[in-house]
């Protein structure tokens, strides 16, 4: 099914099953242990023996001499995989450096080797004996140090830098004005479950069950990597312990387990072990940025530019903290610029939110700062600044599909597309009333409570709202069941539980009549996780698989599918009805279908808002920062599970509030790598740093988006939320702090 008109009403819209609070279907199979995560497959792999991944100790180099004499003859030993005797290997098109490194290295904890043993601890305590003589070369790890040598790179398929108007010419003479430069850290995704897969070989078939995002990338990587047909390869990931971007791409816990698994001729396991996790697979660029604004002195901004820096290895992406600047506030002459730097840290690359995350983190202190300079009330400052019409370049247009991007590239026909719907201002609006942000004092360091000195910030949230293409199959049994199978993930946010729902509500049937099976590459290939278009699009492709379905059902019944109606388990119109169960036949009724989205997507700037309220306290004394409450407002299309999508913004507030408070990966600039390499070291916030929050959805449905009527919000939560702590401690303490994260030692 091809979506080029905007959708008119159709059967979703009766909102029986979709809207409602459904509870998270997969909720009791993993609050009982009994949902099958990658590593606790025995259940379908006997026989597994355990491979334990040997890291890098240098970031940047060669090998000169792996002895593994010691190693080969410690208890329980099985097989040693390395570089040399891994046989022929491709690097993939989705990873940045190789998955096995050797003898030259690419980055501090590349793997070197996989240890194979009949246990975990007889493996760990083998790999201890590998002996390993490296050595060093010369390498970049210092963003600061290299900023000058960055050069614009693209994002995703827009330009890298945009220019509108003349912003010099209208910054200079710009009767207020603020001109600042900002940092964000390294951050690591930090996700429960780690990178963890189970390989088993039969002749030249692969199979692995593992914990990724992506299925459908992970096969074609894999398949790349290996040299070998994607028809061989089976990918299983049906239960995902939290991603955050770290699973999109194919991780040496795939490839170690594959490769182990040829070599000792069994199946093998491989976790990453959580020490190895962050220099090992990938983390979020550390930014500098400068903002400049320029308005007139009531407010009307004139002038506004972004840049944007960020590092990564050479061959990689960047952090592209400038764009949402290009679409969120009016303004007539603009300029954005983000920047790539080269440096020998481990790969960069998407964490939950990519570039507006970190850019918004930014954009949205300016913002505060600049309303201050301008004496007004920083939410009327953004409300004056509102705009329909994106007046610069789009930002991310089309699909951000690595694989597809190019193919699926379209020109936009407006340089100044409408929103398809944007509703920022009344998410202020109402937030502000159900905030209580009148009892704000816009004076900094006058309020106290006790020992704390208490502060109220709010920023914009803002995401585009991404979509792509994604098949489903539905199948109808004469049971009246039904059952609907798409390689699509559940990362936790809910996937099983809304294609359920949309199941239910297409085809008329309870929603306990509905089995969704997810994450299997021999399903039709889906949308995955990722960039927040999982939601919209998954389930979008599974309407589709239902409109055919219900065509099925209709021809069969003699009836036609328009005049049709779907519900309590039967086909009705006029007088006739008749039961599902006695249309689907012995065999069943089987329809396959995908959603594709094309011109319609071009025309309209499409993206999610919010607005961000939190309340902080800090100590007086220590400069101990507390977050008090906080309530986010979203307008993000028709919400399809108002449970499920509040989990979503819920976790990802919690997430802003670590990389505004706590997150940051500390670099070794002499020897190039994350010194805090795990939980114990790089802090995540827990449930007792937030005490107090509510999100707020405001009831919106966009046509244009998708025949769900539905879009992302899996990101938007996280976007913006550390500016309005950053907000907060300043409007609590009067100390404004521009690097995040905001710790106590930059307050005091
Ligand atoms: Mo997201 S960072 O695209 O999983």
């Amino acid at each position: 099914m091809k979506f080029d008109t905007p959708a008119g009403n159709n059967p979703i819209d009766q909102l029986k099953v979709i809207g409602q609070p459904v509870d998270r279907i997969d909720g009791p199979p993993k609050t009982t242990g009994t949902a099958p995560y990658a590593y606790d497959r025995y259940d379908v792999v006997p026989n597994q023996a355990y491979g334990y991944v040997l890291g890098s100790a240098i970031a940047k180099g060669r090998i000169l001499s792996m002895d593994l004499t010691a190693a080969k003859t410690s208890p329980g030993v099985i097989t040693i995989v390395n570089a040399q005797n891994a046989g022929k290997l491709v690097k993939g098109d989705l990873n940045t450096a190789r998955l096995l490194g050797g003898p030259d290295i690419q980055h501090y904890h590349q793997a070197i080797a996989v240890v194979v043993a009949e246990t975990f601890e007889q493996a760990r305590a083998a790999a201890e004996l590998v002996r390993v003589d490296y050595v060093r070369s010369k390498g970049t790890y210092d963003l600061t140090a290299v900023k000058g040598k960055a050069t614009p790179a693209d994002v995703f398929n827009a330009a890298g830098e945009t220019s509108v108007g003349n912003f010099m010419g209208s910054f200079a003479p710009a009767a207020v004005q603020l001109d600042a430069m900002y940092s964000t850290a390294h951050e690591s995704h930090s996700m429960l479950e780690p990178h963890a897969t189970v390989a088993a070989w039969d002749g030249g078939e692969l199979t692995l069950w593992t914990s990724n995002q992506m299925i459908a990338w992970a096969v074609s990587d894999m398949a790349k990597t290996l040299g070998i047909s994607k028809e061989k390869i089976r990918v299983l990931s049906p239960y995902v312990g939290g991603g955050f971007g770290a699973k999109l791409f194919l991780r040496s816990d795939a490839l170690m387990a594959a490769l182990a698994a040829r070599a000792a001729r069994r199946p093998v396991k491989v976790a990453l072990q959580r020490a190895l996790i962050p220099n090992n697979t990938v983390h979020r660029s550390a930014t500098i940025q400068r903002v400049r604004i320029g308005a007139t002195r009531d407010g009307k901004i004139t002038a506004i530019g972004h840049e944007s820096w960020s590092g990564n290895l050479p061959g990689g992406g960047l952090e592209a903290g400038a764009v949402q600047t290009r679409a969120l506030y009016a303004g007539a002459n603009r300029m954005t610029s983000n920047r790539l730097a080269v440096l020998d840290l481990p790969e960069a690359n998407a964490m939950r939110a990519p570039n507006e995350a970190p850019g918004l983190a930014v954009l949205e202190i300016a913002m505060d700062e600049m309303a201050e300079k301008l004496a007004m009330d920083p939410i009327d400052f953004r409300i004056r600044n509102d705009t329909q019409v994106v007046p610069d370049f789009p930002a991310t247009p089309g699909s951000s599909d690595p694989q597809s991007k190019k193919a699926e590239q379209t020109e936009k026909p407006n340089p100044h597309p409408p929103f398809s719907k944007r509703q920022l201002v009344q998410c202020f609006q109402i937030g502000a009333q159900r905030f209580g942000w009148d009892r704000r004092n816009p004076k900094p360091g006058q309020v106290r409570d006790g020992r704390w000195f208490i502060g109220m910030g709010v920023a914009s949230a803002f995401r585009d709202n991404l979509v792509t293409k994604s098949a489903a199959r539905v199948r109808l049994d004469n049971q009246g069941a039904v059952t609907v199978e798409t390689d699509m993930t559940d990362i936790g946010t809910g996937s099983y539980t809304i294609i359920a729902q949309t199941a239910a509500e297409m085809l008329g049937v309870p929603l306990n009549k509905v089995r969704v099976r997810l994450g299997d590459s021999s399903f039709p290939v889906s949308c995955g996780s990722g960039g927040q278009w999982g939601g919209n699009s998954s389930t979008s492709g599974v309407y589709a698989a239902c409109m055919k379905l219900r065509e099925a059902v209709a021809q069969k019944a003699g009836l036609s599918a328009t005049d049709a109606v779907f519900s309590d388990g039967h086909i009705r119109s006029g007088s006739r009805s008749i039961a599902l169960a006695d249309l689907a036949g012995g065999r069943g009724l089987v329809a396959e279908d995908v959603i594709e989205f094309d011109k319609l997507n071009a025309q309209y700037q499409q993206s999610t808002f919010g607005a961000h309220f939190v309340e902080v306290g800090v100590d007086a004394v220590t400069g101990e920062i507390r977050v008090r409450r906080m309530l986010a407002v979203c307008a993000a299309g028709r919400i399809l599970n108002p449970k499920t999508a509040r989990s979503q913004v819920i976790g990802a507030m919690t997430m802003g509030v670590g990389a505004a408070l706590m997150e940051h990966l500390a670099v070794d600039t002499r020897y190039g790598f994350f010194v805090n390499h795990d939980l114990a070291g790089y802090e995540v916030p827990v449930h007792a740093d937030i005490p107090h929050q509510e999100v707020i959805f405001l009831d919106e449905t966009d046509p244009v988006s998708s025949p769900m009527k539905a879009k992302g919000v899996g990101e938007l939560g996280m976007c913006g939320i550390a500016a309005a702590v950053a907000n907060a401690v300043y409007n609590a303490t009067g100390v404004r702090v521009r690097d995040y994260p905001i710790t106590l030692d930059k307050l005091i």
